[in-house]
C-alpha cells in the first residue's frame, strides 16, 4: 500500500462521453506523480478540456477511475485548483471578492484567516500577476489577458494540491507570458501542486513539463508521452537557448506529424 501512498495522479481509462453521445476521451492512461509537472498538448477538440474537468469534478458522468495517493480524487479533501480555458469568473463580484470567494471555500472547515490577512494574500497574487491595480474592477471591464490573470491569481491564492490550467497564458502577448512562465515555474518550486498544464504552444510545453503529453487526433488512439527532463532540470533562463530544447521541440513535431 505504500506505494500507493505516494503515487500521485492516476488516470486509469478514462471514457467521457457528452450527453449528445459525442465521445471525448476513449479510455485515457496517465500518472502523473505528487508534485510533478507535466505538459498537454493536442489538436484542437482532442480532450484536454474534457479531461482537466473530469480531474476538477465538474462532469456529470464518466468511465474509468481517477486516483491521487490511491484514492478516489473526488471522494475526500483532495484540494484542486482549475484555470479553466474560459477563466471561469463570477461577472458579479470585483476581482479581489473573485479570489476571496475561493479562497474561503477552499478553506471551508478549516478555519478562515482574518479579513486583513485576506486582504494581503489577494493583493499578494494579484501583485505577483502584475494587475493589483485590478482589485476592484469587475472581470468583464479587463481585458482577456487580465481576466486571465486573475484566474491564475486565484488558483495560486488556493493553493491546491492539484493544480490544471487549461491554456492559462493563452491571451497574453509574448513578453508577458515569458514573465508569467517564469513566476509559475517559481511559484511551483515553493508551492509544488501537482500540476497538469494544458497548452497549444510547444514552446511553453518543453519549457515548462517535466513530460509531455502529446494527445491523439481521436479518441481511439492513445497519447504519447515524452520525457523533458533534461530540459526541466536546466535554469529557466537558459532553456530557450539549449540544444536539449531543439533537440525536444524536432522530436514533438515528428510525432505531431505522425498522430494529429
Ligand atoms: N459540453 C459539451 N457537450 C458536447 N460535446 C462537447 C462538450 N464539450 C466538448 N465537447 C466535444 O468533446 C470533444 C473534446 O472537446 P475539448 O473541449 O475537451 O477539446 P480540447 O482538446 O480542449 O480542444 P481545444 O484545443 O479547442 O480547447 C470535442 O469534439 C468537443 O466538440
Ligand atoms: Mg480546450
Amino acid at each position: 500500500m505504500s506505494s500507493l501512498k505516494n503515487s500521485g495522479l492516476r488516470i486509469h481509462e478514462l471514457q467521457v462521453e457528452y450527453k449528445n453521445g459525442q465521445l471525448a476521451l476513449g479510455g485515457i492512461n496517465l500518472t502523473l506523480p505528487e508534485h510533478g509537472i507535466h505538459t498537454v498538448i493536442g489538436p484542437s477538440g482532442s480532450g484536454k478540456s474534457t479531461m482537466l474537468r473530469a480531474i476538477a469534478g465538474l462532469l456529470p458522468a464518466y468511465e474509468g477511475e481517477l486516483l491521487f495517493n490511491g484514492r478516489p480524487v473526488h471522494e475526500k479533501d483532495t484540494l484542486i485548483g482549475l484555470v479553466p480555458q474560459n477563466y471561469g469568473l463570477l461577472p458579479w463580484k470585483t476581482v479581489r471578492d473573485n479570489i476571496r470567494i475561493a479562497m474561503r471555500i477552499a478553506r471551508s472547515g478549516r478555519g478562515q484567516p482574518s479579513r486583513q490577512e485576506q486582504d494581503a494574500q489577494i493583493m499578494h497574487w494579484l501583485t505577483s500577476m502584475g494587475i493589483a491595480e485590478l482589485a476592484g474592477r469587475f472581470p468583464l471591464s479587463l481585458s482577456g489577458g487580465q481576466q486571465q490573470r486573475v484566474a491564475i491569481a486565484r488558483a495560486f491564492a488556493i493553493q491546491p494540491t492539484i493544480l490544471l490550467l487549461d491554456e492559462p497564458f493563452s491571451a497574453l502577448d509574448a513578453i508577458t507570458r515569458e514573465g508569467l512562465q517564469q513566476i509559475f515555474i517559481d511559484n511551483w518550486q515553493t508551492h509544488p501542486a501537482t500540476t497538469l498544464f494544458v497548452t497549444h504552444d510547444v514552446e511553453e510545453a518543453i519549457l515548462l513539463g517535466q513530460k509531455i503529453i502529446v494527445m491523439p487526433s481521436g479518441p481511439q488512439d492513445h497519447p504519447e508521452i515524452l520525457d523533458n527532463s533534461a530540459v526541466f532540470a536546466m535554469k529557466h533562463g537558459d532553456k530557450r537557448e539549449s540544444n536539449e530544447y531543439f533537440a525536444q521541440s524536432k522530436t514533438i513535431r515528428k510525432v505531431m506529424m505522425e498522430k494529429w
